[in-house]
């Protein structure tokens, strides 16, 4: 399944505010968020809501987590001129969007969301045998469909609810998007384009629909997303009378994954809190200075004298990501040969580390010396991202006759 064009563009993420952010965070998603937010109109959000839906029990820790989160994205260079920057919660549209889409999202599509049983046998010590966990996906379906997010930059574990939410959309639009007439009107709006135009929509339409040609169906599209003289309904009507479903009210994400860059935490594993095996954004530098002089290397390093073997080396991985062609060979050999010793070969790692770190916290600094421009910037965000979700809550009470007669 495609997504209609209009809404291709707009990039939807949220993380949820578990305290300060660290390397991983930075190398596997901030640093996503920080080239996109040239490209694409850009949506990005503190998911405190979701915070809730596990940690309910401990909702003290959400103010200042959620405060740390917007500063780290700020140091990042997170742009709030670039983006819009916003907390979950201030938009309350979502959970009106989140209720609506409940009465048509079916209990087993929940139910057998990978994350949902995964979760509960990991997370023993928690209680997720709630109503609000089971609506987690749903939750985060409606943070994405109330902007019509084209794009949603996740890791591998969130694929799956983007999976969900295209098809919650599918069916928001199956049920909703058939209004009466609905192939009548189709066929006017198609007219609207012009002779020529609609002429070629319908044997693109026919091409697609009768012998499942992908071309055609991404042609057509082309061809509607140029049209300036149609109305974004009957736009959305023709994206949908194309593929077969109804009106296109709430579009189709897609999924971005990054570019898998997965940062190892100290111990080698994937950097995490859980794991206890991170280096924070902020840390002291001293502090970070030490944990890399101490972490674990390649085990069979016991004596300076004893060769090693980077693959087996937590440290190693840490080269791939900061140390250049020169560097890295020279780790390789050094390794192997016993010429290094590894507080050597961690110095390079060390300096990289500080060196990314360093203009990260000065930035950091600076935004805490100014609590109330960090304040007015996400009230700013608050309102335009608010003033988005209201455009879609409009036409998503509308088709769900939720009006006067
Ligand atoms: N579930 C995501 C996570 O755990 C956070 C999230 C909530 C999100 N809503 C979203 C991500 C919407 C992308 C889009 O990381
Ligand atoms: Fe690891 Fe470097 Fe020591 Fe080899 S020399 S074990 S790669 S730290």
């Amino acid at each position: 399944m495609s997504t209609p064009f209009p809404y291709n563009d707009r990039v939807i993420s949220g993380m949820r505010p578990t305290g300060r952010l660290h390397l991983g965070h930075y190398h596997g998603v901030l640093k996503n968020w920080l080239a996109l937010q040239h490209e694409h109109e850009c949506f990005f959000f503190v998911a405190d809501w979701h915070a809730l839906t596990t940690h309910y029990e401990e909702p003290s820790l959400i103010p200042e987590s959620t405060w740390d989160m917007v500063v780290d994205w700020l140091a990042a260079g997170i742009s709030p001129g670039s983006a819009t920057l916003f907390i979950q919660s201030r938009v309350p549209e979502h959970a009106e969007l989140y209720l609506l889409l409940a009465m048509i999202a079916p209990l087993g599509w929940l139910e057998r969301v990978p994350s949902y049983k995964d979760q509960q046998e990991k997370l023993k010590e928690r209680d997720l045998a709630t109503y609000g966990f089971l609506g987690y996906p749903l939750l985060q379906s409606a943070d994405i469909l109330i902007y019509k997010g084209g794009q949603v930059p996740v890791g591998e574990d969130q694929v799956a609810h983007v999976e969900l939410t295209r098809e919650i959309a599918r069916r928001f639009n199956h049920i909703y998007g058939r209004e009466p007439g609905f192939e009548a009107l189709a066929e006017q709006a198609c007219k609207k384009m012009g002779k020529k135009n609609a002429k070629l929509f319908d044997r693109l339409r026919k091409k697609y629909r009768e012998q499942g040609d992908q071309e055609s169906l991404e042609v057509a599209q082309a061809l509607l997303e140029s049209q300036a003289n149609i109305t974004v309904t009957d736009r959305e009507r023709l994206f949908g009378y194309l593929e077969g479903g109804g009106r296109v009210i709430l579009p189709e994400p897609r999924a971005l994954l990054a570019k898998a860059s997965r940062m190892p935490g100290l111990d080698g594993q994937k950097m995490s809190k859980s794991y206890g095996n991170t280096l924070a954004l902020r840390d002291d530098p001293a502090d970070i200075e030490r944990a890399l002089r101490t972490m674990p290397t390649d085990p069979r390093r016991v004596r300076r004298t004893d060769p090693g073997d980077p693959e087996q080396c937590p440290v190693w991985q840490f080269h791939r990501i900061y140390s250049d062609e020169g560097v890295k060979t020279w780790v390789r050999e050094g390794c192997r040969t016993a010429g290094i010793g590894c507080l050597d070969c961690k110095q390079p790692v060390i300096d990289a580390v500080l060196g990314e770190l360093r203009p990260i916290r000065e930035r950091a600094d600076e935004f805490e010396q100014q609590p109330d421009l960090v304040r007015n910037l996400i009230n700013d965000g608050c309102e335009a991202a608010r003033d988005a979700a209201r455009e879609t809550m409009e036409e998503v009470r509308h088709a769900m006759s939720l009006v006067l007669p």
